[in-house]
């Protein structure tokens, strides 16, 4: 067994809550625990802040905004870009932290930390290209100008499936468009954070920049911090992702402030093979579109809608693939799959497979919960579910591959279509007729075509439906935390 932090990294951990600048423990002294989903053992303790916390960070990022918004383009680019630097140049140690305390194989938490970088490089690109718009207007009276200014400080809630990307594409674009932010990690992997977060206060101080523009309240209930801070009318803006059911909730709550808010929520992807697909590109898709962090991601696919010519030889070829991936701690040499991230998502998932078998679907590999310590559940593939199976109308969040048939391309659409998320789907054929159509009629914010991956960070990312509202990433996600003012001149 491998220890889950490198000691250069453990020894330098802050873990107490950042604010101004400056790291204390939670005015009550609280701390909570942080597991290693692996082995289900405690790493680190880390301050528990309260609703007193949370207004003190909200007090320190209003007061860096008027500096901050006020600071140069060209110094807050700068100063991305020296943490994409930095993060880079760090990621073995990251990409331990991620592994230490989210679960997935190290190589997939490497791929995180780049992930993540690119935002931070992304967004110090974009720091210094904030467009306006200056026109004669229509009836030659006078001329408009549209001007951006920083919403204002920032409440960025982020999920514990990416510890580091998730909150670097929040906190990137707010840094550059002249926002402060409070950040509330995820309870259960909030370590990266502070590693990210102290890099970003390291540089701050190196620069002489105000010390409050990032802040940080890691905390055992969100609600401590969310409530008291989308109640006060100096934060103009909440940035969350996570589940829909908490995304609704957020949004009644941050109404009566009329907060701007972006929401990226859950997903129940549908993963379309047809007849003239190439089947190893689209197994190869498969896997990666669902076994990405043991298929514990937004965009993982959760339905496999296949072509009733080739689902037997898709179905057949999937279940070897996940046969082949390799279960252990992801600090493990050669593990390809990590643990779920809590024993509630393992008893999840376990319930709604075995809803499904009891509902008559094929259990073609896995359905088990292997006896060892941590969090695992099996890669599984199931065939032969019914349309109405749990497995299919939820989302899986866990290492799940239901297989559905269709019979044609209409049919595909209904079933893909048939639910009320609509973050991203994917789709294999060789057909570019067929993949417009798609492109054109597919119910998402997202679509990938012949690809099992489409996020990116210069590309738009976001859903339709009870999938969210906003996007992050690419031009749009500066969008964000910036208001258009007009100005008739
Ligand atoms: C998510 O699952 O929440 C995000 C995944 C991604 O950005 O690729």
């Amino acid at each position: 067994m491998t220890s889950p932090l490198p000691p250069t990294v453990a020894a330098h951990l802050p873990t107490g809550m950042l604010v101004g600048g400056r790291w204390r423990a939670a005015r009550s002294g609280a701390t909570f625990e942080v597991e290693d989903p692996a082995t289900a053992r405690t790493i680190f303790e880390v301050a528990d802040a309260d609703e007193a916390d949370a207004r003190d960070a909200l007090d320190a990022a209003v007061e860096a905004f008027d500096p901050w918004r006020r600071t140069a383009p060209r110094v807050r680019s700068d100063l991305l870009r020296a943490v994409f630097d930095t993060l880079v140049a760090r990621t073995d140690d990251i990409a331990a932290l991620v592994t230490a305390e989210g679960g997935k194989p190290l190589a997939e938490s490497r791929a995180e930390v780049a992930y993540a970088a690119e935002y931070v490089r992304w967004y110090s690109e974009q720091a210094v290209r904030v467009d306006g718009l200056a026109r004669r207007a229509p009836a030659g009276t006078h001329h408009q100008l549209v001007l951006r200014r920083p919403v204002g400080p920032a409440l960025l809630i982020a999920p514990w499936n990416f510890p580091i990307a998730m909150i670097a594409r929040k906190i990137a674009p707010a840094l550059a468009a002249g926002c402060t932010c409070v950040v509330k990690p995820a309870r259960l992997t909030p370590l990266t954070t502070a590693y990210v977060a102290e890099v970003i206060r390291a540089e701050l101080e190196a620069r002489d920049l105000p010390a409050g523009v990032v802040n940080v309240v890691p905390s055992s209930s969100a609600r401590r911090i969310s409530e008291p801070l989308l109640v006060d009318p100096r934060l103009r803006k909440l940035s969350f992702t996570g589940s829909t059911e908490v995304g609704a909730t957020l949004l009644a709550a941050a109404a009566p402030s009329i907060l701007r808010t972006s929401m990226e929520l859950g997903g129940n992807a549908p993963f379309l093979v047809f007849a003239d697909a190439d089947l190893d590109a689209a197994v190869e898709g498969a896997v990666q579109a669902k076994m990405r962090n043991s298929g514990q991601t937004c965009v993982a696919a959760n339905r496999f809608l296949v072509h009733a010519s080739v689902a037997d030889e898709f179905s057949r070829r999937l279940t070897r693939a996940f046969e082949g991936l390799v279960l252990g701690h992801g600090a493990d040499d050669g593990v390809t799959v990590g643990p779920l991230i809590e024993r509630a998502a393992v008893e999840r998932v376990a319930e709604v497979v075995a809803q499904a078998a009891d509902g008559g679907a094929r259990v073609r590999t896995g359905g088990t919960v292997p006896r060892r310590a941590g969090y695992f559940y099996a890669p599984t593939v199931l065939t032969d579910v019914a349309p109405d199976a749990r497995v299919v109308t939820e989302e899986i969040f866990g290492p799940v591959a239901p297989v559905v048939t269709f019979d044609d391309e209409d049919e595909a659409l209904r079933l893909a279509n048939a639910t009320p998320f609509g973050l991203v789907a994917y789709a294999y054929t060789r057909d570019v007729g067929r993949a417009m159509r798609l492109a054109d009629e597919v119910q998402a914010g997202m679509i990938g075509i012949n690809r099992g991956m489409v996020s990116d960070a210069s590309a738009p990312f976001g859903g339709l439906k009870t999938s969210g509202l906003g996007r992050e990433g690419g031009e749009l996600g500066i969008e964000e935390y910036l208001d258009p003012v007009y100005v008739a001149l």
